[in-house]
């Protein structure tokens, strides 16, 4: 049924990606690309895989959305009790992927997490559609559960006892910015000559430099 999969492939013919085309900060280089994206009508262009490791060493990867970005870094949010909340709180240094291959092209990130302050994690949850605040509530995400019916069930105990009322955080909710230490720019080319530009932070400066594809 996959036989197909060793010669399915694409020849990356869009563009290129030359020095002469970053912006001095990646992070107006990533609100750029991040445009194009959403400019071109890729699905959920803001959907990053982020990338932790347990205290073992063991990585583990899952799509969040990217809810803000500016000269801090990336922002999302997450339930803190989950897989990626225990790992990040042991191992702050994570990695972000943006797959944007209908236009051949993927931003890495490299950085460290750190938990966003109360008063973002509120903010940010106030916006929330109402069952998305109660599904918050609802599920104590990455934990064992005994069938759909205990999760319905913890759904509509939520909804119950918030009724006519706004829904608060949940104590185990928040969120993190995730402070970027190098990121790449991958545009795809034919014969996999891709370009790959990676900026460093070197103290309060930010370095560029070419990476073989
Ligand atoms: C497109 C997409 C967006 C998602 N956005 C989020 C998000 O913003 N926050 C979140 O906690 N989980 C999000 N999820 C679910 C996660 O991928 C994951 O299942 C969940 O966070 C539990 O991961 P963990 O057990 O590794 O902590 C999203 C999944 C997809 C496919």
């Amino acid at each position: 049924m996959l036989d197909d999969l060793a010669s399915a492939r694409e020849n990356y013919t869009r563009g290129g990606l030359l020095e002469a085309d970053l912006l001095p900060d990646p992070i107006a280089m990533f609100e750029r690309w991040y445009v194009e994206a959403r400019d071109a009508g890729i699905h959920e262009p803001n959907a990053m895989v982020v990338a932790t490791v347990s205290a073992s060493g063991a990585p583990s990867a899952r799509m969040v959305l990217l809810k803000g970005v500016g000269a801090d870094g990336f922002r999302f949010f997450t339930n803190l009790g989950s897989r990626k909340g225990g790992e990040l709180a042991a191992e702050p240094r994570c990695a972000l992927l943006f797959p944007w291959h209908p236009l051949e092209r993927q931003v890495r990130v490299d950085g460290v997490a750190e938990r966003l302050p109360g008063e973002d994690v509120a903010a940010y949850f106030a916006t929330r559609p109402r069952g998305s605040q109660l599904g918050a509530w609802a599920s104590p995400q990455s934990r064992v559960v005994s069938g759909r019916d205990e999760l319905a069930a913890s759904y509509a105990d939520v909804e119950a006892r918030f009724a006519g009322e706004p829904v608060p955080v949940p104590p185990e909710w928040g969120g993190f910015v995730v402070r970027p230490v190098a990121m790449e720019f991958w545009q795809g080319r034919p014969g996999r000559m891709h370009d790959r530009l990676v900026y460093r932070r070197q103290a309060e400066a930010w370095t560029t430099e070419r990476l073989a594809p």
